[in-house]
């Protein structure tokens, strides 16, 4: 077992995957964009089938001018926090393999790009920053915003920042900044056999 900050697993995994969570509270400071490309290179690292490599990545960074423009973008529950992350990211999938004009639809490509997102979030921890990542993103304007063609699907949003302390959160999400648990390995990992539930 391993434990690390309240979580504690069943067996002795790296104190890295206990070690990210999703918290609210942001500084707000500026990021090098160096290193948010280094959080980026990693999530391009992951694995894909046929290494077709779907994933996109539209990024911007706290203090540049169109900061505002990707607020604007997430749902109004995300914005309240997030507006003090120091970079903000929509990952995006490509729907089709290869040429488009051969009509191959990909079965994977949102599994790839949550690979991706898999490994953001952890090259963010290691490098100093936490990532968040949001389902509630306003995807119909994310295509318009930045021209995205239907064959591409709108995944997700992600906030990279550092660490604040919690009393930057209104009361409700302070409530919530806290790393949270897993249900047991044995309601999810079946041998020989599956078990709905
Ligand atoms: C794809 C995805 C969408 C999420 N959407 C939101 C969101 O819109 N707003 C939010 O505050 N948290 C969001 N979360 C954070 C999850 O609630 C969080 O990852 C989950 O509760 C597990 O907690 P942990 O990441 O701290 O381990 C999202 C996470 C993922 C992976």
């Amino acid at each position: 077992m391993t434990k690390s900050n309240s979580r504690e697993s069943q067996y002795a995994i790296d104190p890295l995957f206990l070690d990210r969570w999703s918290p609210r509270a942001f500084t707000g400071e500026v990021i090098d964009e160096s290193v948010l490309l280094t959080i980026l290179d990693a999530a391009h690292w992951a694995p894909s089938s046929a290494n077709q490599q779907p994933w996109r990545f539209v990024y911007a960074l706290n203090g540049s001018e169109d900061w505002s423009k990707f607020v604007d973008l997430l749902v109004e529950s995300n914005q309240e926090w997030a507006k003090n992350a120091s970079a903000l990211i929509y990952v995006v999938s490509r729907s089709f393999n290869g040429d488009f004009s051969e009509g191959r639809k990909s079965y994977t490509h949102s599994f790839d790009a949550g690979t991706a997102w898999g490994y953001l979030a952890l090259q963010a921890r290691l490098s100093g920053f936490y990532a968040h990542g949001m389902g509630g993103i306003k995807h119909e304007e994310i295509h318009k915003a930045f021209s995205i063609p239907e064959s591409y699907r709108v995944e997700a949003g992600v906030a990279v920042g550092r660490l604040a302390d919690k009393s930057v959160l209104s009361e409700r999400n302070q409530e919530r900044e806290v790393p949270s648990q897993r249900k047991s390995l044995s309601e999810v990992a079946f041998r020989g056999k599956f078990i709905a539930n």
